[in-house]
């Protein structure tokens, strides 16, 4: 039952291949159906058939199940030929999507997981086109965002786009693909699925002080006008410190003696932070600097004119 934003359900049912990577459970599939109750049920990403097992298992004679890998069922040939059931070939990137009021999707989460060439097809022969072998993370958010609008431009308007993600770790960086990829339409739900029976590799322990992931998200967004598409993209931007009105006095001297490596003269720091804004706005900035080297705890004077980091200082 789809009754709060927390979905947590330790079996994965019978549905589809419990042996199959990456695979989801039944029951997020099964809720979401019993919920919204769609008259055209659409999947995409139909990975091992867990969605077609079960629309069968519910009787749905109107969903159309659909995946890259070849072998997944009846041959793609074109949208307008397909009735209910499950077609192999059906590549995201080129083929469209038919119209729906329901489209359940379930992306690889980048190559966590690589499907064609592992899962399917030849063994070590990739397909190009495959998400889950994109040449870059920014690739695959650039390909899923892509997908992610047809999905959207293919819905009918009131229709809904169910998206199952999780968050990726990857040599010790934090990828979280639902706060990098593009929203199309109103986000109306935001579920956490709790993960149940992680994968033996997945469950290693880990030495450092990194925290194990345990959730999935599965974002719902609506289509409410025919013609204007919110889409919320996001731009991420590097900016130096120094040009920013946001940090401090102390915040720029703390930085300042870090990047000169823990000990700096003034000299030293007159010269790393004259150019930033808060200079440029300050006709008395070097006695600022001193001011702020003499009146913060972070900072301690090793000799006249010589100052180092203090930041373990403990208060009084
Ligand atoms: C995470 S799995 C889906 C698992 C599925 N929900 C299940 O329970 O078995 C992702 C699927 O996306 C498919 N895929 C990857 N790139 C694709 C593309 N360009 N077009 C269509 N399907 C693609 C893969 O073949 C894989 O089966």
């Amino acid at each position: 039952m789809l009754n709060s934003s927390i979905h947590s359900t330790p079996n994965r049912g019978p549905w589809g291949k419990s042996s199959w990577r990456g695979n989801c459970s039944g029951y997020i599939i099964k809720d979401l159906i019993e919920h919204f109750k769609p008259s055209k049920f659409v999947e995409v990403f139909g990975g091992s058939g867990t969605g077609y097992d079960v629309a069968q298992s519910l009787n749905l004679n109107n969903s159309v199940h659909l995946d890259l890998n070849p072998s997944f069922g009846q041959s793609f040939s074109h949208e307008s030929e397909l009735v209910c059931g499950k077609y192999g070939g059906h590549n995201l990137l080129i083929h469209n999507i038919p119209g729906a009021d329901f489209i359940f999707s379930h992306p690889p989460y980048h190559n966590i997981i690589k499907y064609s060439g592992e899962q399917w097809g030849e063994k070590g022969k990739g397909h190009p086109d495959d998400l889950s072998r994109c040449e870059s993370y920014e690739d695959f958010i650039k390909k899923l965002n892509f997908i992610n609008g047809k999905i959207f431009s293919s819905l009918n308007n009131g229709g809904r786009h169910a998206t199952l993600l999780g968050d990726v770790r990857s040599n010790g960086k934090y990828y979280s693909i639902i706060k990098d990829m593009a929203y199309f339409g109103e986000l109306e739900s935001h579920i956490i699925k709790v993960q149940h029976n992680l994968y033996k590799t997945e469950n290693k322990e880990y030495s450092s002080k990194l925290i194990r992931i345990h959730h999935e998200h599965l974002l719902i967004f609506k289509k409410n006008q025919i013609w204007q598409i919110p889409i919320t993209a996001v731009k991420k931007v590097f900016k130096d410190l120094r040009a920013s009105k946001i940090p401090t006095w102390r915040d720029l001297v703390q930085s300042a003696v870090e990047d000169l490596g823990g000990i700096a003269t003034l000299n030293q720091l007159y010269s790393v932070l004259e150019n930033s804004e808060k200079a440029k706005n300050n006709p008395n900035w070097q006695a600022k600097i001193r001011q702020t080297l003499q009146i913060h705890r972070e900072f301690r004077s090793i000799q006249r004119g010589v100052w180092g980091l203090n930041l373990s200082y403990t208060a009084a």
